[in-house]
């Protein structure tokens, strides 16, 4: 799915900046030029964003146990 029209970025772009190490919207804006234009992809980007950082709590959470748990 195109999230920024204005710069042709995919949903796909954005996810593999961040698991290439962007961590901020503003890193990912830097990266991929997002939100340089019209700016109404950034709330979609925005979403993204914590949606990738809800499932890296989600993953450091179930490590955590299983680390507790050994
Ligand atoms: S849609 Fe991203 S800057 Fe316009």
């Amino acid at each position: 799915m195109i999230v920024c029209v204005c710069h042709n970025v995919s949903d796909r772009a954005i996810r593999s900046a961040m698991d290439a190490g962007a961590a901020s919207l503003s890193e990912i804006q830097a990266q991929l030029n997002i939100g340089a234009c019209c700016g109404k992809c950034l709330p979609s980007a925005k979403a993204l964003v914590n949606e990738h950082h809800e499932d890296i709590a989600t993953r450091f959470t179930a490590l955590r146990r299983e680390l507790v748990a050994a």
